[in-house]
């Protein structure tokens, strides 16, 4: 019994001498992690040499990696636009997603409307279709000549991006920076989003000497009244050192108004100080020329783009953009005189609102 209890005390203090033993290693190896922690922490400022060799190599390494990716992009996109571009160096722009560029959807009307339009079909040269995505920009290969592919880190952009969703205010402010890219590099731009449609060449009705004009929801009727509610889905920008500085001015003002749209921040800023300093000029298109389903250009003989503004979700668009094209066939195929007859008129908005 007595030898049972000696056995059995020896065991435990064997055992705790044991486990002892291991947190003495363990206490040990970990003192020694922190001696060496502790080593490499201070000897860093110390001794610069000891670490910033192998970072500087690192770093100048990733850089050259860096750069050269975005040497390519930058040369991809010179090559684009100048293969694009008119003689006077203006290209149009669009850009689109997976859930655009899919067969049967938004592209196929888009590049449709150029097709039946009043001599657009010419215009297609100098058309450049922006990918957000890659089977955007898959989709586009098989179409169109002149593509290129805008990708965001992080973002997914190929769903229908929903208005107004973070993914969304994303997606437009991507462009934005891209824009003001595209003046850097010289070239003029007409902006179009691809839920526009294009009847007639819409250069014959821009205004002359002008750094940005831009289409409008709403026309009042004086094309210089900052009071007019301008559309960001279709412009025309001269590249100049105002514009430029005008799109980084846009861009940089989006975080003084969080969460809001680059359409809606143009309003808040387009009557600001700093574009009256800049001697920007502004004018608003007239909707009799660019109309769109908030306003449309009631006079088909006449009219330049129609814009599926005003509707909310792809599958509203889609139909009365149909609607449209067709009204659009039916106008053409009149006679001389019925087409001044002004009888024909459009059935749209019909899903939209
Ligand atoms: C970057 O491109 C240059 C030539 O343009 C080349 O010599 C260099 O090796 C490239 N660097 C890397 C890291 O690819
Ligand atoms: C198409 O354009 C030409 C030249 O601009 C013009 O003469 C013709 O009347 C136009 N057709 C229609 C239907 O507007
Ligand atoms: C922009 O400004 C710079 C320097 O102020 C000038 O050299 C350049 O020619 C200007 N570019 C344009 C397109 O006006």
């Amino acid at each position: 019994m007595v030898r049972a209890e000696i056995n059995k005390v020896t065991e435990m203090v064997q055992t705790s001498v044991l486990f002892e033993s291991r947190n003495v290693v363990k206490l040990v190896v970990g003192m020694s992690v922190l001696t060496l922690l502790l080593f490499v922490v201070y000897q860093a400022p110390i001794n610069p040499l000891y670490l910033v060799p192998r970072a500087s190599r690192g770093v100048s390494g990733f850089s050259s990696v860096a750069r050269n990716v975005t040497d390519a992009r930058e040369t991809k996109l010179q090559k684009v636009l100048d293969c694009a571009a008119m003689d006077d160096k203006t290209v149009i722009l669009t850009t689109l997603n997976e859930a655009w560029a899919k067969p049967g959807s938004m592209l196929d009307l888009f590049l449709e409307s150029f097709r039946i339009g009043n001599k657009t079909q010419r215009l297609l040269r100098h058309l450049v279709i922006v990918a957000l995505d890659q089977k955007a920009y898959d989709r586009c290969l098989d179409v169109h000549a002149h593509c290129l592919v805008l990708t965001t880190e992080g973002v997914d952009f190929s769903e229908e991006a929903y208005f107004m969703t973070p993914d969304y205010l994303k997606m437009m402010w991507r462009r934005i920076d891209f824009l003001r890219t595209v003046l850097e590099m010289g070239f003029n731009f007409i902006f179009t989003d691809a839920d526009i449609m294009w009847f007639r060449n819409p250069t014959l009705r821009f205004y002359p000497d002008t750094d940005f004009q831009i289409a409008c929801d709403h026309f009042n009727g004086n094309s210089y009244d900052a009071n007019n509610m301008p559309n960001g889905g279709f412009n025309y920008v001269k590249s100049n050192n105002r514009t430029v500085e005008f799109y980084k001015f846009w861009y940089n003002s989006r975080t003084t108004y969080p969460r809001l749209h680059d359409q809606d921040v143009l309003n808040r800023i387009k009557k600001s100080s700093f574009i009256r300093k800049l001697g920007l000029t502004i004018r608003f298109l007239d909707t009799a020329y660019f109309g769109g389903l908030c306003e449309p250009s009631r006079d088909l003989n006449v009219v330049c783009t129609m814009h599926a503004n005003c509707c909310y979700g792809l599958d509203s668009k889609l139909q009365d953009l149909g609607i449209m094209l067709e009204d659009w066939r039916k106008f053409m195929a009149l006679t001389p005189e019925l087409k001044l007859s002004k009888h024909a008129s459009w059935r749209v908005p019909h899903n939209c609102r």
